[in-house]
């Protein structure tokens, strides 16, 4: 990666600064098409699509702009973008262009998985978010009126271009939100590369940390481990639960309060509480949640729930959630920073509400 490509990927993967500007060259080679299809959204569209465009330079290129935001990550939308495809008479000698942050390649990354039973795609992730978590691994869909993400495909993509300078224009709270996946990324899986990130906070943080080599060795690093994981474990059978730390609470606090949080600072506080829970139940080691608040707080991102989400409402979120089974609500929890328990048990544990209820208090 980081210019180079990674040889873990099935995929070439591409971090590196600038290479916004060979989107193009690179799309034409992985994935060479008669058209090349760019969807993005209103926002993401005023700041970098026409760089994009340009690097195509003579090759036919057209564009979907839908509203941005997570609202927008719908059915409806899938049906917008597919009958301007179909009315423009966009055949299956198309590959999609995703220029976005996660709403614009779940949702491009869905069309191209279902456009006449399927077409390649690429990924040019423009939120840390994206970048690091859900460009990788080939999952793509929309929301429903039902939930989430309950409407998908998996469908990989041809590459993945990510140019950290265009961090630049992102919003600071999104950065940080960005950053809870990259902690979450350190805890489950590199000691080292948690260290690091606590270490470069400050630069990644700063005015211009979008240009730092911190900020494109976090993005190549946290590439490397979700990357690996999902490899070895691509229909999520296994291995990949330890991807939803800090998940079960935090999408019930995503759910129960109206989604008024960002997904990252939901994790965070997500992660702090799963911490806790594993500490109360043995399986993770006395003060790994006081390191990882640390870390969190330092980040910017939030470690409490609300204080007017009562508990019970975010319990009663988390029975709701798709990843419950068998009654009992399942944990992926660490045994320490850089390692995650249950190995044994399939990476979860189920945890009684009361306790949940208890740690929330
Ligand atoms: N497929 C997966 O495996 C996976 C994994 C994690 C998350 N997701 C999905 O990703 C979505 C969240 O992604 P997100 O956090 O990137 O949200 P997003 O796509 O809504 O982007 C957040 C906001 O930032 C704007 N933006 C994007 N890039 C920008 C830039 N460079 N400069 C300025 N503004 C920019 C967007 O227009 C939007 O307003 C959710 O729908 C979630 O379900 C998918
Ligand atoms: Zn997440």
């Amino acid at each position: 990666m980081s210019g180079a490509e990674d040889a873990l990927a099935p995929h070439p993967i591409t971090v590196a600064r600038g290479s916004l500007d060979t989107v193009g060259q690179v799309v034409s080679r992985v994935a060479p098409a008669h058209l090349y299809y760019l969807v993005t959204d209103s926002v993401v569209n005023g700041l970098h699509r026409e760089r994009v465009q340009l690097s195509f330079r003579g090759s036919r290129v057209a564009a979907y702009v839908f509203d941005a935001g997570e609202e927008h990550k719908t059915r409806e939308t899938w049906a917008l973008v597919t009958d301007a495809m179909l009315e423009a008479g966009v055949g299956r000698d198309t590959t999609i262009v995703a220029l976005g942050g996660g709403v614009v390649g779940d949702l491009a990354g869905f069309v191209a998985a279902t456009y006449m039973r399927g077409i390649p795609f690429v990924q040019v992730p423009t939120t840390l978010l994206a970048m690091i978590d859900a460009s990788i691994g080939g999952k793509t869909g929309v929301d429903t009126p039902a939930g989430k993400n309950l409407v998908g495909a998996f469908h990989q993509p041809s590459a993945v271009i990510a140019d950290p300078e265009v961090l630049a224009t992102l919003p600071p709270a999104q950065l940080r939100s960005g950053l809870a996946e990259a902690i979450k990324h350190g805890v489950i899986a590199d000691t080292a590369y948690f260290g690091r990130i606590v270490d470069h906070l400050p630069a990644l943080l700063s005015a211009n940390g979008a240009s730092t080599d911190e900020m494109t060795q976090l993005i190549v690093d946290s590439v490397r481990i979700k990357t690996s994981i999902v490899q070895r474990d691509e229909r999520e059978s296994g291995l990949r639960k330890i991807l939803n730390f800090g998940h079960t609470i935090g999408h019930a606090i995503e759910q129960a309060s109206g989604f008024r949080l960002l997904h990252g600072q939901a994790v965070a506080i997500g992660m702090a509480v799963e911490c806790a829970l594993g500490e109360r139940l043995g399986v993770t080691d006395p003060g790994t949640g006081a390191v990882l608040t640390r870390a969190l707080i330092a980040a910017g991102l939030p470690t409490r729930r609300p204080a007017d989400l009562h508990p019970d409402r975010i319990v009663a979120a988390t029975r709701s959630d798709k990843k419950s089974r068998h009654g009992a609500v399942e944990y992926a929890l660490p045994s320490r920073i850089g390692a995650m328990a249950a190995e044994a048990q399939g990476w979860t544990l189920p945890v009684a509400d009361d306790l949940v209820l208890d740690v929330l208090a």
